[in-house]
């Protein structure tokens, strides 16, 4: 298969930041899918985006000043307010007032849910809103953890396209060879039989027991034989929760592109589990080990990558990419033509060993 979908798909929410991440009356530069974004938090906790370039000559208005209500560009003054109207340019004299909102910068939707930061990025010259007739998919809930904050919250750079770490997260195979370390799993294969569904926008490994050879760390997790679903949603949102009688551990991975070089992994977990607090630094430890053991094989992947070839899919352990493709290509088209989107997975069990 030639790898040619490189584009980034729109009109979808993306993970943009931890919340922690941006206190009252600060402003934070990023970039999402190529565009550079301001984002803020007024004084009032409320958090919203601006295109981050100012209308008058260019200078990103994260150079300038940010009051805890409006922006203020560090050349010649202008203003913007949470909407980004121009609010102000502080050169016109009495007379000069033309109508200010012919500077009004672009700005973007902001939802914050669960201690996560998500922003949505409309389809290019299309309207900003989400709120339009057309269903998109939902930022996931975790169910069961109200709006509380995730305990725990990894945010790491990719050096790659999208696609290539949206596959490596979902890749079924290759944890025997990128993941082989004593607190997750032994280097032998054995085989995987799972039950997948269609789901929103995506598709669900369904609930099942842990394999007694993965999963080591989940074992510790106490109350019963931990059991697992994995749910997958376009634009590449994984949910992965684990269960006992009495305890549950989910986490939230959300692959947001930067660039076409760069993808930005955010792994959020969230848990019941009491002691898990004091463990807190090693759990860290351990999922920055095992994010940094995925990067390193994406940054070796780019080594190929450069020379563009031809990529093969194989039975059952890349049917998930192939699903990925497939939902991808779909919401794109379905946008382009302006119709429903249908969800092309169908129910099948895949077998594969790892
Ligand atoms: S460049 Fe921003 S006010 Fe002039
Ligand atoms: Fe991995």
């Amino acid at each position: 298969m030639k790898d040619n979908h490189n584009f980034f798909l729109r009109n979808v929410w993306y993970y943009a930041l931890p919340s922690d991440r941006l206190k009252p009356g600060k402003m934070v530069a990023r970039t999402f899918l190529g565009e550079p974004v301001l984002l803020c938090r007024s004084q009032e906790g409320k958090v919203f985006a601006l295109k981050d370039i100012c209308p008058h000559r260019a200078v990103p208005l994260s150079c300038g000043r940010f009051d805890g209500q409006e922006v203020e560009c560090c050349y010649h003054g202008w203003r913007f307010n949470h909407a980004g109207s121009c609010t102000a340019i502080p050169s016109l004299v009495e007379g000069q007032y033309q109508d200010l909102n012919r500077y009004n910068i672009e700005s973007y939707e902001i939802r914050e849910k669960q201690g996560n930061i998500w922003i949505f990025m409309p389809e290019t010259g299309k309207s900003k809103s989400p709120a339009s007739a057309r269903e998109i998919p939902e930022i996931p809930e975790i169910p069961g953890f109200g709006d509380r904050p995730p305990q725990l919250v990894e945010v790491m750079r990719f050096p790659c396209f999208i696609d290539h770490a949206v596959l490596g997260l979902m890749d079924p195979a290759h944890s025997p060879y990128v993941h082989r370390v004593w607190w997750w799993r032994s280097g032998q294969l054995h085989d995987e039989i799972k039950q997948f569904d269609p789901s929103p926008y995506g598709f669900t490994m369904r609930k099942h027991q842990l394999p007694a050879n993965t999963g080591k760390a989940y074992r510790f997790i106490g109350g019963g034989i931990p059991e697992t679903e994995i749910t997958f949603q376009i634009p590449g949102v994984r949910v992965e929760t684990t269960t006992t009688a009495k305890h549950q551990v989910t986490n939230l991975t959300a692959i947001t592109p930067i660039s076409e070089t760069e993808s930005e992994v955010n792994f959020a977990f969230y848990w019941t589990v009491p002691w898990a607090g004091f463990a807190k630094p090693l759990i860290r430890l351990l999922t920055q080990a095992f994010l940094g053991q995925d990067r390193t094989v994406v940054e070796k992947q780019q080594i190929g990558l450069k020379h563009d070839p031809v990529l093969r899919l194989i039975k059952d352990s890349d049917v998930q990419a192939q699903w990925y493709y497939q939902l991808k290509r779909e919401y794109a088209r379905s946008l382009a033509e302006d119709r429903p989107f249908v969800n092309p997975v169908k129910s099948e069990l895949l077998h594969w060993r790892a």
